[in-house]
């Protein structure tokens, strides 16, 4: 088999066979095929595409690549969930202690945050001393005892992705809907889960802008994952606005634990009880979303949901006091607020811009290398569709550094759209692809 073939076969719109998925997979992984041909291969796909089969061929090929997690000691079906990513999105830590109340097993594995977007193991490193790097054995052990962990992906899970994912991103073919969905989807596969819930975002903070392309891409996640013998649901979820109140890490440590104490802001407490209500009924702990999402919000009104967090971060060495004493979490030295401009309504908060703006705080990464600030971030006072006055704060900047606060505040100030009119409230859960 030659990759020249290959990248001609593709080139002009033919099917490919399995075995050449994989011959291309396991050469590109091994470097006996050059960048440049793994470009071209790459190209081909953005511009003709893959059939849903050989989507899944490519995504099982490349979660063979590397380290698979091996969860069958824990007793149970094992329901992942996976974001593709928004600002302030810390539906993670709501939702692997809520589900795990509600006596689910959770094992999750999660990435740092890059760019506008976080990420949930950066966020569990503000709890002072949480340890994410557990060994295989003690993942599951903690999981068999408690119910709950969440560490930092291995280095060697599914290492054609991270060779690929580089690739695409100097070659201009990230943004293919079967490749974003075989990176996606490879790394879930191989982290070893029964069923997958999927959160896609479509709006202005999230991968896909419309909710068109989001549909798409959860329709394509969904097939890989019935064709490779994971039951899937995706919800398309709005990212039109930063999730929540609170965007940066310690700051949405916090929400979360407000949140698992039933008083977090209702869209976080919304998509957490909807995503659930999905890991419940693929777990077979409910027999439909619906009585899942029910059982959990009794998990948040009496206490139990909160209570396996502060579990879940004693049992990886976090100081579970944060819990009832969250001031314990790192702090900025100051505080500064954005004030409005004008009076009217919010009518809309760009997404990527506040994100943007966190991360010139110290809260985001720019490049993989930079090292994040855990207490600064932003924490928004008002929403789409809240009534504002002019002067009256938008939001408020934690800040340590000082270099970039300007740039951050007329960032945020940007973002916000303030109208004469109401806006229409478009719902949170767009759409259920399953
Ligand atoms: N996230 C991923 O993991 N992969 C992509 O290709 C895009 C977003």
């Amino acid at each position: 088999m030659r990759m020249y073939d290959i990248i001609l076969k593709k080139r002009r719109g033919f099917e490919l066979t399995r075995e050449e998925i994989e011959f291309f997979i396991h050469g590109y992984t091994a470097a006996d095929i050059p960048d440049y041909q793994a470009a071209a291969f790459l190209m081909a796909v953005f511009f003709q595409g893959l059939t849903p089969r050989e989507t899944a061929d490519l995504t099982l090929a490349m979660a063979a690549s590397g380290d698979q997690a091996d969860l069958s000691a824990v007793p149970g079906r094992k329901v992942d969930k996976h974001s593709t990513g928004g600002v302030g999105d810390k539906t993670t830590l709501v939702l692997v202690p809520l589900v795990a109340a509600a006596g689910v097993p959770v094992a999750k594995m999660s990435g740092r945050g890059l760019g506008h977007t976080g990420g949930t193991v950066d966020k569990l490193e503000s709890v002072p001393g949480f340890k994410v790097d557990l060994s295989p054995d003690d993942f599951v052990a903690q999981v068999r005892a408690v119910g709950a962990a969440v560490v930092a992906q291995s280095g060697n899970l599914v290492p054609a992705d991270k060779k690929l994912y580089a690739l695409r991103d100097v070659t201009a073919t990230v943004d293919s809907i079967p490749l974003i969905a075989s990176s996606v989807m490879s790394k879930k596969i191989a982290a070893g889960g029964d069923a997958i819930v999927l959160d896609v975002k479509a709006g202005s903070g999230a991968f896909m802008r419309s909710a068109e392309d989001a549909f798409t891409l959860a329709r394509a996640m969904v097939d890989i994952g019935r064709l490779a013998g994971r039951d899937t649901v995706a919800l398309v979820t709005g990212m039109d606005q930063p999730l929540g109140r609170s965007v940066g890490n310690a700051l949405e440590v916090r929400e979360a634990i407000d949140t698992l104490a039933g008083r977090g802001p209702a869209d976080l407490k919304e998509l957490c009880l909807a995503l659930g209500g999905q890991m419940l009924t693929l777990a077979g702990a409910a027999p439909t979303p619906e009585a899942g999402s029910g059982q959990l919000a009794a998990l948040l009104a009496d206490g139990r949901a909160l209570a396996k967090f502060r579990d879940m971060i004693a049992a990886q060495g976090g100081d579970p006091r944060v819990i009832d004493e969250p001031d314990r979490l790192p702090r900025a030295a100051r505080q500064e607020t954005v004030p409005s401009g004008a009076a009217g309504h919010v009518t809309a908060i760009q997404a990527e811009a506040v994100g943007r703006a966190a991360m010139l705080l110290g809260a985001g990464r720019r490049t993989r290398e930079d090292r994040i600030d855990h207490a600064v971030g932003i924490v928004l006072h008002k929403k789409t569709g809240d009534r504002v006055e002019a002067g009256e704060p938008l939001a408020t900047l934690h800040v340590n550094r000082t270099e970039e606060l300007d740039t951050a505040r007329r960032a945020v100030q940007g973002a916000y759209t303030i109208g004469r009119v109401l806006p229409a409230q478009s719902p949170l859960v767009l759409g259920v692809v399953g």
